[in-house]
């Protein structure tokens, strides 16, 4: 059978971000594996070899080609967190903040994310599918190529079970790849304001074991697009509804030991775990250290025995400061001091409608060199392979290597500094998603 083809030919810098498995840290970040005149072979929807072109064209010679001159060639940007299902944007939280009110006070009145809640569970899942699928397509256009999506704003059974439900549907037509995870302890419910214990008895013993059991259909491993369908030829394997469980921690939502307790019952079902934490107040990140969460996110407040934990773990720190530039604040996650000292820094949008309404990698990249201080080749890193390491996908994603998923943006630049510089517009040109061109 004819093998399908194609060579991205002409980059003027292919970053390959080519040589490892593990988590990027320390100056291992700032090692991009620029390949000039680059060239990128792919096959049957992976990398079938990477080089200059004029090493590619000798071994694909009958490959159509594609004229990348002018453009930087990366890894498509992998957004491991972000909260995609809700129904309406928080308008009068962002007239509030304007006026003075901080994000914990318009909290504290009904609004942030109980003021969502509403929204989603009136909702039918066509309707939510519709609000995710309209996200994940904007996603694309900006270069990003998998996305993590959260549940958080049913905050009950069906409507956490819908949320996710709708992530999933969404996915099926979208030739991205996706990881779902329930953080049905966003905030305490509603209905148990009066009683948080009870509120994450039914998290632990309700909500997590019947999404854990939920969803075990034969499909291909990990292929979000593919959630439903069985291309032929590709080994079946039970996917669930979730993989992960999430919990915020923190003053106003939950206390270090009920997330102890949701994390426990996330492990005994059988799902993997990663926390908000250190957003508005400080949690000592070792309380959570037997669960190996594959990544703890937020961390605008962190200690230096957090800092020293952190570098000892595989557990990767997923910075998120479209939040603080969209809440308006002057402090932001201590991203240098993190590299600096050997912890595994990855960026991602948190896109959400209270802190950060933006499905932009590259803004988040153009903020994290403006504000947090990091280099540009530090930032792609983040958004790249080390976002793949926050979802467990460093096998298959965040690099350009051969037998990896054929995942890749396109941008209009010369060099790759070029991607944080131009903030506020699109230079993304053109998108593989597992080979397919979007
Ligand atoms: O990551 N911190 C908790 N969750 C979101 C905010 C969600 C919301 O305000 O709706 C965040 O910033
Ligand atoms: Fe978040």
């Amino acid at each position: 059978m004819q093998k399908r083809s194609l060579l991205l030919s002409h980059a003027s810098q292919l970053l390959r971000l080519r040589g490892k498995t593990v988590p990027r840290r320390g100056a291992s970040m700032r090692d991009l594996g620029i390949i000039e005149d680059g060239a990128v072979l792919i096959e049957n929807g992976k990398i079938a070899a990477v080089g200059t072109t004029d090493e590619l064209r000798a071994h694909a010679k009958r490959a159509e080609e594609n004229d990348c001159r002018n453009k930087v060639v990366l890894p498509g940007f992998v957004d491991s967190h972000t909260h995609p299902v809700f129904a309406t944007p928080r308008l009068i939280d962002f007239e509030k903040r304007i006026a003075g009110a901080s994000y914990e006070e318009i909290a504290e009145v009904g609004g942030g994310i109980r003021s969502s809640i509403r929204g989603v569970r009136e909702s039918s899942v066509e309707q939510l599918v519709q609000h995710v699928r309209a996200a994940l397509h904007e996603m694309s256009a900006y270069g990003t190529t998998t996305v993590e999506a959260k549940s958080g704003y049913g905050l009950d059974l069906p409507s956490e079970l819908k949320s996710l439900e709708a992530i999933q549907q969404a996915a099926k037509n979208w030739s991205g790849s996706l990881v779902s995870t329930l953080l049905a302890a966003h905030v305490v419910s509603p209905e148990h304001r009066e009683n948080p214990d009870e509120y994450v008895r039914i998290v632990c013993d309700e909500i997590i074991p019947d999404t854990a059991g939920r969803g075990l259909k034969p499909t291909p491993h990990g292929r979000g697009g593919d959630i439903y369908g069985k291309p032929k030829g590709v080994p079946l394997q039970r996917t669930r509804l979730a993989e992960y469980v999430d919990v915020f921690c923190e003053r106003g939502a939950f206390t270090p030991e009920q997330s102890v307790r949701i994390l426990r019952a996330a492990v005994a079902n059988g799902l993997k775990t990663r926390i908000h934490i250190g957003q508005l107040t400080h949690t000592a990140l070792d309380l959570f250290a037997e669960f190996h969460p594959v990544s703890v996110d937020h961390l605008d407040h962190v200690t230096d025995a957090d800092i020293a934990w952190l570098a000892k773990t595989d557990t990767v720190a997923t910075l998120l400061p479209a939040a603080n530039y969209f809440l308006g604040l002057s402090n932001f996650p201590p991203a240098r001091k993190l590299i600096d000292s050997g912890v595994a820094v990855a960026l991602a949008t948190d896109y959400n409608p209270g802190t950060s309404p933006t499905t932009s990698m590259p803004f988040v990249l153009s903020v994290a060199c403006t504000h947090l201080k990091m280099l540009p080749a530090e930032a792609i890193t983040a958004a790249t392979m080390n976002g793949a390491c926050a979802l467990n996908l460093q096998h298959r994603k965040g690099s350009l290597e051969v037998g990896k998923d054929a995942d890749i943006a396109i941008f209009d630049a010369q060099d790759y500094r070029e991607i944080p510089y131009w903030f506020g517009v699109n230079r993304c040109r053109k998108v593989f998603q597992n080979g397919k061109q979007i």
